[in-house]
């Protein structure tokens, strides 16, 4: 690599952010694997470093930057000892801030957005010839999937995959268009190919993947344009995949009657979804332009239930938007009641550079926003815990795939998507559990069979 050549090339990859990101890593890894190289854990053992990033609020990518400073003097510490290290910055950060990276870590080697990763050993080759700072922010994406689809990997029992990716929506406070690009489904015989693969390899539950889930319009087999509820059917019938579950969906899609019904008729599909609704006020929700009314929102809740009256929802919420005055506030933790949602993610806003929202005069102070997630967190949490507490002394369905910090425990995830513990081995079942525990945020129990 730079400055010479390395025997046994190791890479490490850190991941920030969403599942999305997750998915990416793993692709490039077995991209890399297939390149010679081996993954390690260990950081200071590693030829290549690869920081996989996230750009969707200010934390995130300020984050970025703190571990570059941490692995410039890795890198320092190497080459003083004759070695080196090659540290590429990939994702949304390197998508959004380009060059500009270079000019604030010039140690930085290589800079790839998300959706040219498959010119990795390409990219590496370059550096290997010398060449300084070398960047690709293509979008090309047919040409990512195409090519990353031939590297297929074992993810274990819970895997990932993308069936769609990008988005067209624009929300004003939001760089995902920017830094994902326009929305694009994969097609059903490339997502089949790869779930099937992912089972045969042990998977039992595969989270279908996408900015716009239920946005999905990838070709059929039979020469028609299939939404989400017809692949969530057609994948179904793979022998041995026990649970489907779909991430991250938009209220302005759910149009998809079939997808309603396999919510009815699709046992292996888990009674939970991820629906961001960003704000319970009208007012905010137009300026945000979400496309989508309070109301709309609640006639999608009522729809689902009507067809799986035991499914559980979980939502994004943003305080603090530019403009929201105390009622808008107020609209929102009424939605909390209103839905009563099993867990909730919710953010202060975060102005990024280049979206409209940053260009809105009226700014919520940041106390304000302070005290609004510490309201709205409380809430939420509350509805967290009454739906958690409905489980005490039931059972639940879980399919435990990690170990858990205490000794002989694992953890998994419950149907309605709960983190549970309970003192076993892993076996890559779907285990039935007593339980008689409640925690802030997981449930502990008993496995009875
Ligand atoms: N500030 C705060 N939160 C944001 N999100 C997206 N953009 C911003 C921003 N600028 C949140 C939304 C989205 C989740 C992934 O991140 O709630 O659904
Ligand atoms: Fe961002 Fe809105 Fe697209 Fe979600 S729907 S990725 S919040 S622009």
């Amino acid at each position: 690599m730079q400055n010479g050549s390395v025997s046994a090339k190791k890479l490490f990859i850190k991941t920030y952010g969403c599942q999305m990101n997750v998915y990416d890593s793993i692709k490039i890894e077995s991209l890399l694997k297939h390149h010679g190289f081996i993954v390690t854990q260990e950081i200071h053992d590693a030829d290549l470093v690869v920081l996989n990033t996230c750009h969707i609020r200010e934390k995130a990518a300020e984050k970025v930057y703190a571990e570059l400073g941490r692995i410039k003097l890795y890198k320092d510490k190497k080459r003083s000892s004759g070695g080196d290290v090659v540290i590429a910055v990939a994702g949304c950060v390197a998508q959004a801030e380009g060059a500009e990276i270079f000019s604030r870590a010039p140690f930085v080697d290589i800079v790839v957005g998300p959706q040219s990763y498959q010119n990795f050993p390409e990219l590496l080759q370059r550096i290997k010839q010398q060449e300084k700072w070398v960047m690709n922010l293509d979008f090309t994406e047919e040409s990512k999937f195409d090519n990353i689809s031939a590297y297929q990997d074992n993810q274990g029992v819970v895997a990932y995959l993308a069936i769609q990716e990008g988005c067209d929506k624009f929300c004003h406070y939001c760089v995902v268009p920017y830094t994902r690009g326009a929305e694009y489904s994969r097609s059903v015989s490339e997502i089949y190919r790869e779930v099937l693969n992912l089972v045969q390899n042990g998977a039992k539950e595969v989270q279908l993947l996408g900015q716009n889930v239920n946005a999905f319009h990838g070709d059929g087999p039979d020469g028609t344009v299939w939404g989400l509820g017809k692949l969530v059917k057609h994948i179904a019938n793979i022998p041995n995949l026990e649970r489907i579950r779909y991430t991250t969906s938009h209220p302005q899609d759910m149009v998809d009657e079939e997808l309603f019904e396999a919510h009815r008729d699709i046992p292996q599909l888990m009674p939970f979804l991820h629906l961001p609704i960003q704000s319970g006020s009208n007012n905010i929700l137009d300026k945000m332009n979400r496309k989508h009314t309070r109301e709309f929102y609640l006639k999608i809740i009522d729809k689902f239930r009507s067809y799986r009256p035991d499914i559980a929802f979980s939502s994004d919420f943003i305080v603090g938007y530019p403009g929201e005055t105390d009622e808008d506030f107020a609209d929102t933790l009424r939605i909390v009641q209103e839905v009563e949602f099993s867990q909730c993610y919710s953010f202060k806003y975060s102005p990024r550079p280049g979206t409209p929202a940053t260009l809105i005069e009226n700014q919520v102070p940041e106390p304000i926003k302070s005290q609004r997630l510490l309201e709205l967190q409380e809430l939420i949490h509350d509805y967290q815990m009454r739906f958690n507490g409905r489980f005490l002394g039931k059972k639940l369905d879980v399919l435990f795939d990690k170990v858990g910090k205490k000794n002989g425990q694992i953890i998994g995830r419950s149907q309605y998507m709960q983190a549970i513990f309970a003192d076993g081995i892993l076996s890559n079942q779907i285990a039935t559990v007593a339980i008689n525990q409640i925690e802030p945020h997981s449930l502990g129990g008993d496995i009875i069979a």
